[in-house]
């Protein structure tokens, strides 16, 4: 009886942690709080602390406002070769040594979450 009561127990203890999502991460898996603290490390520099591109301004060509559309309506296949290989001709490096893909796909999936 009481072994049964023990591994019911368990069961539900482990139906428990497989639904309630660990904090920090997104639905798809990303860590969003090590999303931020890339962010804050690396990027937020040029692009301010809501990614509008208020950071660095007298950059030419302006840095990209991540909330703007124009950003925004690009696949994400598109954004991530950009912060993995950088944008040619502008001040936007290619990350691709500095942070892995895992890293990367974390700094974007936080990028998406900034209000519009
Ligand atoms: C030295 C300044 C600078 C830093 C630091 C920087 N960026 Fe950028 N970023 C830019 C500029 C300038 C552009 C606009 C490039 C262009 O006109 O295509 C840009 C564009 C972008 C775009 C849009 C790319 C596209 O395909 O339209 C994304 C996404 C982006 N940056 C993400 C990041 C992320 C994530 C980081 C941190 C890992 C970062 N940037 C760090 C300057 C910077």
């Amino acid at each position: 009886m009481t072994i049964i009561r023990v591994s019911a127990i368990c069961a539900m203890m482990a139906l428990c942690w497989l639904l309630i999502p660990s904090p920090g991460f997104s639905a798809g898996e990303r860590n969003l709080v090590r999303g931020k603290q890339l962010y804050e490390k690396y990027c937020l520099a040029c692009h301010g602390p809501q990614g509008r591109g208020d950071g660095m301004t007298t950059l030419d060509p302006p840095v990209a406002d991540l909330t703007s559309s124009d950003v925004l309506l690009k696949p994400d296949s598109r954004l991530l070769r950009s912060i993995h290989e950088g944008r040619p001709n502008t001040a936007m490096d290619a990350w691709q040594s500095a942070m892995s893909e895992e890293a990367i796909r974390d700094v974007l999936a936080y990028v998406l979450t900034l209000p519009r």
